[in-house]
């Protein structure tokens, strides 16, 4: 089918910085050390010349959401920050209220510096805090303290209208009273968002390694299902409750970036690995860029584009990735648009016999949407209604 942008259509920016000070053993973010330094100055030219590009092939569009994460945004300079917005504002029209956030890791938050992105333009800051207490940040490989967390939390406070932060829980040989304690003080830290992100090993990390070699034990599913069980229950309650798997906000405060990605909208991904949705001449177009650093530098600066992918999605593939990013949210998706984008509709037998099980259920305005009960099994739920 042929989708219709318009000038009020959500569209986001997504600026990834891909430094950190040093690597975390969990993490398979597309994210690198380097001790020698980098040349801020030349990747920043590197990052307006893609943005460059990217805005000829999807023009006048209303930027709603920039988001720069990494890897470690908090690393950049402030006035590296305000030349990419103003790099944005010169190629689309940005929203008056546009959403501005920036990834930050406590151990690089300076009061300072953070004055500086308010000036350059960001409006929430969304910092990595992991856990509240020494002995997780250390086996976690992060190097700030819980204090220095909190600490990093008082400035975002103190500087940016919206803050949010990250808590990652199922970690080796958490309880389910310690995760409750921990997250109870989390929330009176908490204003309006957090992210709270079980612990997935994932191949090819330190992690990887040591779980498949016994050192380091996880919380089995039983348990791993009970701390999320009790997630929710405790989030809910302080009035923060799902509005996405991993993410908790109060009505109206998530995260717009976010939304974007699951509410099936398109987005621009900006620097090295980067992805990005795009509806070109009524077709949604995915987009990736060169992941390696310094390979993107040189590609962009000779061929004026980071680009290595750029592939139309079929409507099956348009349709199933809307399902697989819509379910995410508690909202759920609007079945009609499904159909619009597939050309069919979800199967009326699938959807009865999850809905019997108490794995999704249609809300009164007619959204499909899976259960807290289901949400557990969002991956199976997800694969029997594509299929
Ligand atoms: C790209 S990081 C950005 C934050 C910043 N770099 C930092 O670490 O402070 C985004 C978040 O993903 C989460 N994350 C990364 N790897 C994870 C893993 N293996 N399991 C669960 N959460 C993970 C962490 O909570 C992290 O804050
Ligand atoms: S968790 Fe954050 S700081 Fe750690 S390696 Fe990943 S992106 Fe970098």
């Amino acid at each position: 089918m042929m989708l219709n942008m318009t000038l009020t259509t959500p569209f986001a920016v997504y600026v990834h910085w891909p430094f950190c000070l040093s690597k975390c053993p969990y993490c398979d973010f597309n994210s690198h050390v380097r001790h020698g330094g980098i040349d801020e100055t030349r990747f920043l030219r590197a990052y307006e010349i893609e943005i460059a590009a990217i805005a000829a092939r999807a023009p006048n569009r209303t930027v709603s959401s920039i988001f720069f994460g990494g890897g470690t945004p908090s690393l950049m300079q402030p006035s590296s920050v305000g030349a990419i917005l103003n790099c944005i504002g010169k190629h689309w029209t940005v929203a008056r209220d546009v959403e501005v956030t920036l990834e930050a890791n406590p151990t690089s938050v300076e009061a300072t510096r953070f004055r500086g992105y308010r000036t350059a333009g960001v409006n929430r800051a969304s910092l990595g805090v992991q856990a509240l207490d020494d002995a997780s940040l250390r086996e976690l490989g992060r190097l700030h303290t819980a204090q220095e967390a909190l600490d990093a939390v008082a400035v975002a406070r103190a500087i940016f209208e919206r803050y949010s932060f990250d808590l990652i829980y199922a970690r080796p040989q958490q309880t389910t009273d310690a995760w409750a304690a921990e997250l109870k003080r989390a929330i009176a830290e908490a204003a309006e968002h957090l992210s709270l992100y079980q612990l997935t090993i994932e191949p090819d990390t330190p992690f990887f390694g040591l779980h498949k070699a016994g050192k380091l034990k996880v919380p089995d599913e039983d348990l791993a299902r009970d701390l999320y069980d009790l997630t929710q229950i405790i989030c809910s309650d302080a009035g923060l409750p799902a509005y996405e798997v991993s993410n908790h906000a109060r009505v109206g405060a998530e995260c717009r970036h976010n939304l974007v990605y699951w509410r099936g909208h398109d987005y621009a991904g900006v620097g090295p690995g980067a992805h990005g949705r795009l509806t070109i001449d009524g077709r949604r177009v995915a987009t990736a860029t060169e992941k390696r650093p310094e390979a993107w530098l040189t590609r962009v600066e000779e061929s004026g584009t980071g680009l290595i992918v750029e592939e139309k999605l079929t409507s099956g593939e348009a349709a199933d990735e809307y399902l697989l990013m819509g379910l995410r949210l508690a909202e759920g998706i609007d079945p009609a648009r499904y159909s619009a984008l597939s050309g069919r509709a979800l199967n009326p037998k699938r959807i009865s016999i999850l809905r019997e099980e108490g794995a999704v259920e249609t809300t009164a305005d007619g959204r499909l949407r899976v259960t807290q009960s289901g949400f557990p099994l969002l991956d199976a739920v997800v694969a029997d209604l594509a299929a």
